[in-house]
């Protein structure tokens, strides 16, 4: 895909500029290092959970899809969330994200708690500082694939870095298919656009809720590929779900669910010992 062509695709508004957006977003963060201090930044988890419970639903129908969960994302580091369905996994990455509101417990990101703020603050912090990949996409229908990558961008007014959205599409292979709506994708496709979509901002924080599940082995090695450079050469902070004990070994440590709670961990995982271990928990 070519610049010309990227720059057709995508509303006017968010080609005037290009990496302004981004420029802006990294030079505040330096910023906000400073202030604080490397030797606080360092010692500052990317997210935590301290103590989450999240209950749905009441009396008789009552389910516990978290029971307590306390975790520390390390910042500049790879963490994989392995477990049963139905062990809480997405529900852990929901309430830590912001997404959803735990019935009790603390979720943070850095050092922001999220109870403490309204809708809009949320939002605001979740669009400037989170990416996130859904375990069912949640691309907007109506939109192109390339209108899905930029939408958040676009509803913010922000800039587009164009030589990174070329690179992300092209690296992720869907470049010759963003004029195309979502319905008119393959699961695979699907999960790429929203995997475009979480890295068009260089968040400094991401959440990949099984963002292999429907790609083929090489697809796969190409997504976990991308991730793991986002760590090594860009700093970002990655949690993914998987089920895959292949994938969860590209992370840098890997930590296990069930039942609503942090049952076990490994740190420099490989896909043997992650299995061995699966295998243990009876997962
Ligand atoms: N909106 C909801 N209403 C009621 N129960 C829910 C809701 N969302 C999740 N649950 C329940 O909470 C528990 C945890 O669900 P969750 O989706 O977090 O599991 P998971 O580990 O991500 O599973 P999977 O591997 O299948 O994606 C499950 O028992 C599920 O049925
Ligand atoms: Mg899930």
């Amino acid at each position: 895909m070519t610049h010309d062509t990227a720059t057709r695709s995508l509303p006017r508004m968010i080609t005037n500029s290009l990496d302004a957006a981004v420029a802006q977003r990294s030079a505040a963060r330096t910023q906000g290092e400073t202030m604080m201090g490397t030797e606080q930044v360092a010692t500052v988890p990317a997210a935590r959970a301290d103590d989450l419970t999240k209950v749905y639903g009441t009396g008789d129908a009552a389910v516990r899809a978290l029971d307590g969960v306390s975790l520390e994302l390390e910042r500049g580091r790879f963490t994989a969330v392995m477990g049963p369905s139905g062990s809480g996994k997405s529900t852990l990455m929901h309430c830590m994200a912001g997404l959803d509101r735990p019935t009790g417990g603390r979720a943070f990101i850095g050092d922001q708690e999220l109870e403490g703020l309204d809708d809009s603050d949320l939002t605001n912090l979740r669009r400037d500082r989170v990416g996130f990949i859904f375990q069912s996409f949640n691309l907007v229908p109506m939109l192109t694939a390339a209108e899905n990558i930029t939408l958040s961008a676009d509803l913010a007014g922000n800039r587009v870095d164009l030589a990174w959205f070329d690179d992300l599409v092209g690296q992720l292979g869907i470049a010759d298919r963003l004029d195309h709506r979502p319905s008119e994708l393959s699961g695979g496709q699907q999960q790429r656009v929203a995997c475009a979509r979480a890295l068009i901002g260089r968040p400094e924080l991401i959440f990949a809720d099984e963002p292999t599940g429907n790609l083929d082995s090489n697809a796969s090695a190409e997504v976990l590929g991308f991730l793991r450079d986002a760590v090594n050469a860009h700093g970002q902070s990655i949690v993914m779900v998987t089920h895959d004990p292949l994938a969860a070994a590209y992370a840098d440590r890997v930590v296990f669910l069930a039942d609503g709670d942090v049952v076990d961990e490994i740190r420099s995982p490989s896909a043997d010992a992650v299995l061995e271990r699966m295998k243990k928990l009876g997962s």
